[in-house]
Formats: structure tokens, C-alpha cells, sequence
């Protein structure tokens, strides 16, 4: 059996879209087959792998609503090993249609079901918010992954994400468990990114990933270019760090 990961933060810019891509593209160099669901409007996943925003082509939205079924939405083969479901704006309606819909929290995990014994991991990079799109993603999830920015705010943060996981396990998916918290656009040299970095460890013990992600600018170049860091400049820090939390991720979950 798959096993269905979240990268979920409600806060933006965290870096949950990067890890997505980067964390998908490691996995899948390392032989892993990989689906990678893009679940946020904005489509920065689907950008990052160079696909074009196509009004006449089905997305996860049309999966989704039932327009199709999931099976016709996958791009095969982005990558050797890596199969990309593509999103767009229309994804953000879906927070206003499902409402009173019967088990609305339900959909994604019902259509990504026959997918999952497809793939060793499916990963689902999430909205930076916690409605409907977010919770249907923790539902259908076996596992969350909580990139946080080694910044000030980023406790504050976390407490509402670990809140909703509560939430989710509760009413919605009691298997739902939170695999780890990962610091991003990590600087050693800044007081702060260690202080951040301290209090975190502190706080959640044993829920953070040993591998931190650095800041590094081949990391942010990578999307405009359409290619994970690992095809963009496969001996960058940021390609290198993404290899090792690929490693760490499935030792963990052997
Ligand atoms: N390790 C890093 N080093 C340098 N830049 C990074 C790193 N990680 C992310 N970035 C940059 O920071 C910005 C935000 O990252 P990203 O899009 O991955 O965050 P996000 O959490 O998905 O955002 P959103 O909440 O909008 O979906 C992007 O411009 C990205 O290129
Ligand atoms: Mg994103």
C-alpha cells in the first residue's frame, strides 16, 4: 500500500510548494514511484514542473466535481517515475460549491483511492489556508508534513495547523498521522533562524525532521525554469538538502 502525504501550513510562503516539488523529484531520483497532487489554486506546482495553464484541459478541479475521473486528469511521465495532477483557479471554487454537500471532506480521499497501491507515495501540496481544499487533502491523507519558515510568527502558525490535524483525526481520519515539522530557508548565520530552531525542538520533540532546508537561491531560480532543483542544478545545497529529507523520509516510514 501508498502511503498519502499533506505538505500543509496555513501560512504562506512557508515553503510547502518548493518541498512538494523538491521533496517529489528526490523521491522519484531515488526510484520511488511518486503521483504529486498540486491542491492549491494558485498552481505553483503545477508551474514548477513547466506545465502551461490550459483553460480547454481538464484539472483536479474537474476530478474533483465529477466532471471526469482522476485517471484523465494525470500527466504521466513529467519526470522518470513522477506523475504530476495538474490544478488551476477554478480549484478555489470548490470552497463555495461543496458547501452542504454530503460528505464533501470526503472527495479527494474516494478519488485518489485506486491510485494508491499505483504509487509508493502520493503527495498533496496544499493551500496556504484551512478550509474545505485543505481538509479534504488531510483526509485523504496517511501522513502530514508541516513546513515552517524559521521565523518569529512560525509557533504562532503551527498551533492552529497542529489544531486542525486534532480536528481532522477526530471527526474525519482517525490513521492521520503528523510525520514531521520542517524548517525552511534555514540560515545559520541569523540569530533568529537558530533561536526559531531551538524553541520548535523544545516544544516538539520528536516530530522534527534532522534534515533542515537551507535558503538558497537556486531553490527559488528552479520554478521559472520548470524543472525541480535536482534536474535545475543537481549539486546545489537545495538539491542536496531535498536528497537527504528524501532519505529521511522513507527510513521513517519503512
Ligand atoms: N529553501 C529556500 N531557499 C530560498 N528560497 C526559497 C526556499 N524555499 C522557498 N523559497 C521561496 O520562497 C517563496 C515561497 O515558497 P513556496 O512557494 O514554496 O511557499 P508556499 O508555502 O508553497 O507558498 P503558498 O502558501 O503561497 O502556497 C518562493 O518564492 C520560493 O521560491
Ligand atoms: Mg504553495
Amino acid at each position: 500500500m501508498g502511503k498519502v502525504i499533506s505538505i500543509a501550513n496555513q501560512k504562506g510562503g512557508v515553503g510547502k510548494t518548493t518541498t512538494a516539488i523538491n521533496l517529489a523529484a528526490a523521491l522519484s531520483e531515488a526510484g520511488e514511484k511518486i503521483l504529486l497532487i498540486d491542491f492549491d489554486p494558485q498552481g505553483n506546482a503545477t508551474e514548477g514542473f513547466g506545465v502551461e495553464q490550459d483553460d480547454s484541459k481538464y484539472t483536479v478541479y474537474n476530478a474533483m466535481v465529477g466532471d471526469c475521473p482522476l485517471e484523465e486528469v494525470i500527466i504521466e511521465g513529467i519526470m522518470e517515475n513522477l506523475d504530476l495532477v495538474p490544478a488551476d483557479m477554478d480549484l478555489a471554487a470548490t470552497e463555495a460549491e461543496f458547501v452542504g454537500v454530503d460528505k464533501k471532506n470526503y472527495v479527494l480521499r474516494n478519488i485518489t483511492k485506486p491510485f494508491v497501491d499505483k504509487y509508493e507515495y502520493i503527495i498533496i501540496d496544499c493551500p496556504p489556508s484551512l478550509g474545505t481544499i485543505t481538509v479534504n487533502a488531510l483526509t485523504a491523507s496517511d501522513l502530514v508534513m508541516i513546513p515552517i519558515q524559521c521565523e518569529y510568527y512560525a509557533l504562532e502558525g503551527l498551533k492552529q495547523i497542529l489544531e486542525t490535524i486534532e480536528i481532522v483525526k477526530s471527526n474525519l481520519n482517525p490513521d492521520l498521522k503528523l510525520d514531521g515539522i520542517l524548517f525552511t530557508m534555514y540560515d545559520g548565520r541569523n540569530r533568529l533562524s537558530q533561536e526559531v530552531v531551538k524553541t520548535v525542538k523544545s516544544n516538539f520533540d520528536g516530530y522534527i525532521y534532522n534534515t533542515l532546508i537551507p535558503r538558497n537561491v537556486r531553490l527559488a531560480e528552479a520554478p521559472s525554469h520548470g524543472v525541480p532543483i535536482t534536474i535545475y542544478e543537481s549539486s546545489s545545497t537545495g538539491a542536496d538538502s531535498y536528497r537527504r529529507l528524501a532519505a529521511e523520509f522513507i527510513k521513517n516510514n519503512l
